[in-house]
């Protein structure tokens, strides 16, 4: 969390650090991880139906952040998360740290420093980033002890041709890249755990909550559902365990229709940047040094300006041409410029594995509907509401 609020000279260092670890062949890799952590949602979802007084209906949002939370250990961190128990309480602890940061926003007087850290909420706020490290902590040290053996294993089996041995297959962790920074001096312990927390804040629960609604939003409107499905069946033929980049590249109408769930209910709603020199917006306004500019994600994505009819849900406005005549920044989902979000490709990548494992697997049917819940005030969207839709085996068509 530190990172997203650093400033220029560390962040530009980081990012340089970790922009490799985001490249497209890294993420090509870990198409392997998205498909498994899929195949074993879609066995969750099927031990339900079979229930015998099972009705079909699912809690979206108690499963999905397992899902996204195994894949960013697994990916991000190269860790398999066992222990669900601690995947559950390092949920609650970012919830915390993200209640602690926003009531610091609410209160002029918390800016300052001297003055949030003896106050209850920044005392509360440093407790819950200590348990938070704890957790980063033990999977560096996890990831390490990999690590080393994993590279030893590598050195003894360099003219090795046995393609079962699994050392062989090792997929590349983006967290290794910040270890073997460390070992050339770049960064220290404490800027990997840093990272790390950044990593799982930004990586973990916006990708569930676009999932959850996406997937409500599948519900909610049977045509769309539909047409995904088609195309999915146009597009992925036999087995999805072959499943590539290269074949969800080509479901346009998913990506349209992610799109469309991610202006609705944009994951992060707002983001906050500073003036770091006077700035004069449209040759009339000054912005002295320092102001602080918020940012609202979910206005721009609502204004009748660039989107016609804007409550509507409606995938359609991101095919071309239309999407092509709107203004660059009238999307923006992983916000814009620079300071963007690094993993939105591994999101995409992610939320379309599971999304094409869900349609051709299941039919599903409204149970949690927008009228009926109410977005929580945070720094990520969320709904007080448990958001449930009701799943039906798909007969192949
Ligand atoms: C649907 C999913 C996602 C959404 C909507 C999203 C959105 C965003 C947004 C809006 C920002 C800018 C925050 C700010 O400026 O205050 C951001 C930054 C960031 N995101 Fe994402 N994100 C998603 C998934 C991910 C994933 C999967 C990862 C990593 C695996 C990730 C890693 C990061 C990092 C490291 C930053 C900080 C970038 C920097 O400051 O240089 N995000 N994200």
């Amino acid at each position: 969390m530190e990172n997203i609020q650093s400033q220029d000279k560390k962040w530009h260092t980081r990012r340089r650090l970790l922009t490799p670890a985001f490249h497209f062949n890294i993420l090509t890799q870990f198409m392997e991880t998205f498909k498994s952590e899929s195949v074993k949602f879609i066995k969750t979802l099927n031990d339900i139906l079979e229930k015998k007084d099972s009705n079909g209906v699912i809690s979206l949002s108690e499963l999905i952040p397992r899902v996204t939370l195994n894949n960013v250990c697994e990916t991000a961190l190269g860790v398999c998360l066992d222990d669900r128990l601690d995947g559950d309480e390092y949920r609650q602890r970012i919830s915390e740290v993200e209640e602690s940061l926003l009531e610091r926003l609410k209160n002029p007087l918390m800016g300052f420093d001297g003055f949030y850290y003896n106050c209850a909420e920044g005392k509360k706020y440093l407790k819950s980033m200590e348990k938070l490290h704890a957790f980063s902590s033990g999977i560096i040290e996890k990831r390490r002890e990999l690590l080393s053996k994993e590279m030893e294993q590598e050195d003894m089996n360099q003219n090795d041709v046995d393609e079962t041995n699994p050392y062989r297959k090792r997929r590349y962790a983006m967290l290794d890249t910040l270890l073997r920074a460390e070992k050339d001096g770049l960064i220290d312990h404490a800027g990997i755990c840093e990272e790390v927390d950044t990593f799982m804040f930004e990586g973990f629960d916006t990708t569930s909550m676009n999932l959850i609604f996406a997937l409500m939003s599948l519900a909610l409107y049977p045509d769309m559902q539909r047409k995904c499905y088609e195309e999915i069946q146009e597009n992925i033929q036999g087995d999805l365990a072959s499943l590539d980049t290269q074949q969800l590249n080509n479901l346009k109408y998913l990506d349209c229709f992610i799109k469309e769930t991610q202006r609705v209910y944009p994951s992060v709603p707002g983001i906050v940047r500073e003036c770091t020199s006077d700035i004069v917006f449209g040759g009339k306004l000054l912005f002295p040094k320092g102001t602080q500019i918020n940012i609202h994600i979910y206005d721009i994505h609502m204004n009748p300006k660039y989107y016609d009819e804007p409550e509507r849900f409606n995938p359609e406005r991101f095919m071309a041409p239309q999407a092509e005549k709107r203004h660059p920044f009238a999307f923006i989902p992983f916000s814009a410029g620079q300071r963007n979000c690094i993993g939105q490709k591994f999101a995409l990548m992610e939320m379309k594995t599971l999304l094409v494992y869900v349609i051709k697997n299941f039919e599903l049917e409204p149970v949690t509907r927008p009228e009926d819940f109410r977005f929580h005030a945070g720094l990520l969207i969320r709904t007080k509401t448990d958001i449930q839709v009701k799943i039906r085996k798909r007969v192949a068509t």
